[in-house]
């Protein structure tokens, strides 16, 4: 008897109850907790056991019995055999509640139960402008799309209803291009960003190799047939623009900006909007605003039209984006690694309000600072709830209240969510 058979003869019947912050359903059975994916809450499920994990066990769907009320018939034919959604088979509105309360959760393990978590704002799928592509050339094709689930493998994508259909209507013509370079070895990566002006792409051999004259004129020979804005190769040195027909545009409130290849955007327009409308509503007559961790100042340009904003960023090239757009007194950009030397509550005393907006790993050292400043407002963004919750809790400890927390989900069905939360010190 085989592995799989072995573990089907010990299948048994569970209810799901939530969604994980993974994505996975979870139900619980004789005392121990399980997560299976693709299960959604009020399923009745013939399940197996997996491996054993930190908090239960995982388990795989072995029959539907009786599928609950958000199960919904997945977008896109890719779905469970590539890993870049989980959540296709979920209703919105699940989603949406399930994503609300992997905050809310969060926020509980950390000691913050009564806060107020809004409902969350949902952007539409189709709207992502970022992707990553994995490449590899096989004897007779080349596979271009995302990973498997928990996997190294690369599923071979023909649609991904998630992406913005300018990014989808190239993977065609790139894996004609991936074959034909000889300079990208067998295997690669794509990264895909979808500009004002056009397409932005960079090229990474998984091998770092020197692009050779002929593969630089097949380059750009792809950049003019496709219209691209640019396309770049990731040199050992640096990214290096090969073809740059148009500089690649993005409208921060009304300024126009150039970004680095490979800068950070937020993956989605719409996104972007709501976190920063999110923003501008908690805002009460600013006069010096404070946007660390400001990226290519994607935030700062629209709030330097409310009050003096003063940017801090830890990557130069994106300093250097910021101070090039900025053609007022009213945005300074400042290079600074805020993990190892954060702003001190005596170089925060200028700012009414803080905005930080860190990538996964959070603000801890930034998070203790502003506990100890006079700052009246801090604003803060997060793509990771955990890190999030750690370091509310250091402000609350300092003496700030959380008025809200809004969770947009502009990761459609993936279990991401990003949050916008509000603080404002308590001068009692
Ligand atoms: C989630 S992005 C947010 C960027 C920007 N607020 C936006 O909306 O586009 C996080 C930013 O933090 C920057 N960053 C990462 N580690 C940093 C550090 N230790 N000090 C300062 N900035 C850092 C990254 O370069 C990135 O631009």
């Amino acid at each position: 008897m085989n592995k799989t058979q072995t573990n089907k003869s010990k299948s048994f019947e569970v209810t799901i109850t939530d969604i994980g912050a993974q994505g996975d359903g979870i139900a619980n059975r004789l005392g121990k907790r399980y997560y299976i994916p693709y299960s959604a809450p009020g399923d009745q499920l013939l399940v197996s056991p997996g491996a054993e994990r930190k908090e239960g066990r995982s388990a795989k769907i072995e029959t539907i019995i009786t599928g609950g009320n958000d199960r919904v018939a997945p977008r896109c034919g890719h779905f469970q055999i590539c890993g870049g959604c989980a959540l296709q088979h979920l209703s919105i509105s699940a989603i949406s509640r399930s994503k609300r309360d992997f905050i809310v959760t969060a926020l509980a393990r950390r000691g913050l139960s009564d806060v107020v978590v809004l409902d969350t704002i949902n952007i539409a799928a189709g709207s992502r402008r970022r992707v990553r592509f994995a490449a590899k050339k096989l004897a007779r094709r080349v596979l271009l799309g995302f990973r498997a689930p928990r996997g190294r493998n690369i599923i071979d994508i023909q649609e991904c209803p998630a992406v913005r259909p300018s990014i989808i209507a190239l993977v065609e013509p790139l894996r004609v291009l991936v074959r034909k370079l000889e300079s990208l070895g067998n295997a690669a990566s794509i990264s895909i960003t979808e500009s004002e002006s056009g397409l932005d792409i960079l090229l990474q051999p998984e091998r770092p190799a020197e692009l050779t004259l002929p593969d630089r004129e097949k380059i750009a020979q792809f950049a003019n047939f496709n219209d691209l804005a640019r396309i770049a190769w990731d040199d050992p040195r640096g990214p290096e623009p090969v073809s740059q027909r148009r500089e690649p545009l993005f409208r921060f409130g009304t300024s126009r900006i150039r970004p680095p290849v490979g800068a950070f955007l937020q993956p989605s327009v719409e996104g972007e909007r709501a976190i920063l409308d999110a923003i501008v509503k908690a805002l009460r007559e600013p006069r010096q605003i404070a946007d660390l961790y400001a990226g290519c100042g994607t935030l700062s340009f629209p709030l330097s039209s409310i009050a003096p904003t003063h940017a801090f960023e830890g990557d130069g090239a994106m300093v250097a984006t910021i101070r090039r757009g900025a053609t007022r007194n009213e945005l300074t950009a400042n290079e600074r690694d805020l993990d190892k030397m954060p702003l001190t509550p005596r170089e925060l005393t200028p700012f009414d309000t803080v905005v930080f907006d860190p990538p996964r790993a959070g603000a801890k050292s930034q998070a203790a600072m502003l506990a100890e400043s006079t700052v009246g407002c801090v604003i803060a963004v997060s793509c990771n709830p955990a890190t999030l919750a750690r370091d509310l809790r250091l402000l609350v400890d300092g003496g700030y209240e959380i008025e809200s927390v809004l969770p947009v989900d502009q990761f459609p069905w993936s279990p991401h969510v990003e949050a916008v939360a509000i603080l404002r010190r308590n001068t009692m």
